[in-house]
């Protein structure tokens, strides 16, 4: 891969909120995270466990505690603000609740043309058109009808079609990078697929790269390339999403596996024989302080001495396949098994 085919490049990304009396929420701690050119990243995790976080603090919203984020070859902590303000253009945020990330008051034609107020309308970036054609197209691109919708303020239009203009708003500014945190988590299960294949389709067409981030193991899975497992702020396993039912290993994915509704089938039968029913809290531990060594450990039905005393490093155990856990052994993703 050349550092041409990387979009995003993430490394050690730290973010801790004080909360008083010298304690801190370890929300996000060291995470390293790669995202390629046309590619989908899965971040999947229960709630709490640093997801949104670690999507705004790539965002620089706000900026880390510490760490690093190359975006198009640049890094963006650090930067003054303007500079990043025109950086950050190109990558933009999908949020969970469509109807509260739009400005109440403003009609749907200003909603699309907000993020231009930045740096102004660059006619080159849209084949020398004029704002409004461009908004137009837009709003059909993501299966709005112009002229019905053109006037409405947000308060007109259902859960589904704010969060259609929202990436309307967002593919007016071009975007190399979306990052998607639960965009369908508030939406009724009708309208949820049909914004994931608006994704799929808008993703194509207009070329970007996609960070998704949902606690729901099988959106995460059919949209994404690969799949990144957090747990309390931590990455457990990097997995390429197609057969990951299969081929996880790590104790905490196969314990989501596991709960996804409908375990009669085969892989999830047998996550929940292996590990899944033998987790033994269900409560996540306090980010305020998180255990020691492997985080998981206090959950994990495998968790023995070692894993209270050392943390278990990120490794590549098959091609493009990371896991950090003591109990699994090099060449022990489950694709080899297979
Ligand atoms: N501004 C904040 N101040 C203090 N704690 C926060 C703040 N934002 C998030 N947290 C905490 O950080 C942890 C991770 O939160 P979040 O990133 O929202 O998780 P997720 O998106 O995976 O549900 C949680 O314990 C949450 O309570
Ligand atoms: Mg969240």
């Amino acid at each position: 891969m050349t550092t041409q085919d990387m979009v995003l490049d993430v490394r050690d990304l730290v973010v801790e909120f004080p909360v008083g009396r010298g304690e801190k929420v370890h929300a996000v701690s060291g995470l390293d995270l790669e995202l390629r050119a046309g590619e989908t990243l899965g971040i999947l995790g229960e709630s709490g466990c640093g997801k949104s976080t670690a999507g705004r603090a790539i965002m620089q919203l706000p900026p880390p505690t510490s760490g690093s984020v190359g975006f198009d070859g640049h890094e963006l902590v650090g930067l003054p603000a303007r500079t990043l303000r025109r950086r950050r253009a190109r990558m933009q945020l999908i949020m969970q609740d469509p109807i509260s990330s739009l400005n109440p008051r403003r009609k749907v034609k200003d909603l699309v043309a907000e993020g231009l107020s930045i740096w102004g309308f660059d006619a080159s970036l849209h084949d020398g058109k004029d704002k409004d054609t461009v908004v137009r197209e837009l709003l059909e691109a993501v299966g709005l009808e112009p002229d019905v919708v053109w006037d409405r303020r947000p308060d007109e239009l259902s859960g589904g079609q704010c969060q259609r203009v929202c990436i309307a708003r967002a593919l007016m500014m071009r975007p190399r990078v979306l990052i998607c945190d639960e965009p369908v988590s508030s939406l009724d299960v009708s309208v949820q697929a049909q914004i994931l294949n608006l994704l799929e389709e808008t993703k194509e067409r207009f070329s970007f790269s996609m960070v998704f981030i949902a606690h729901d193991v099988s959106v995460v899975k059919n949209i994404s390339d690969r799949v990144m497992v957090l747990y309390l702020g931590k990455a457990c396993e990097v997995v390429p999403s197609d057969g990951m039912h299969r081929t996880s290993v790590h104790p905490y994915t196969r314990m989501l596996l596991a709960s996804i509704p409908g375990a009669e089938t085969e892989a999830a039968a047998d996550a929940s024989s292996w590990v899944g029913a033998s987790v033994k809290t269900t409560e996540l531990p306090s980010p305020l302080n998180p255990p020691s060594g492997c985080r998981f450990r206090t959950r994990c039905p495998l968790a023995t001495e070692l894993c209270a005393t050392e943390e278990p490093r990120l490794r590549e155990i098959a091609p493009g396949h990371l896991v950090a856990c003591h109990h699994v052994a090099t060449g022990e993703s489950g694709s080899a098994l297979a």
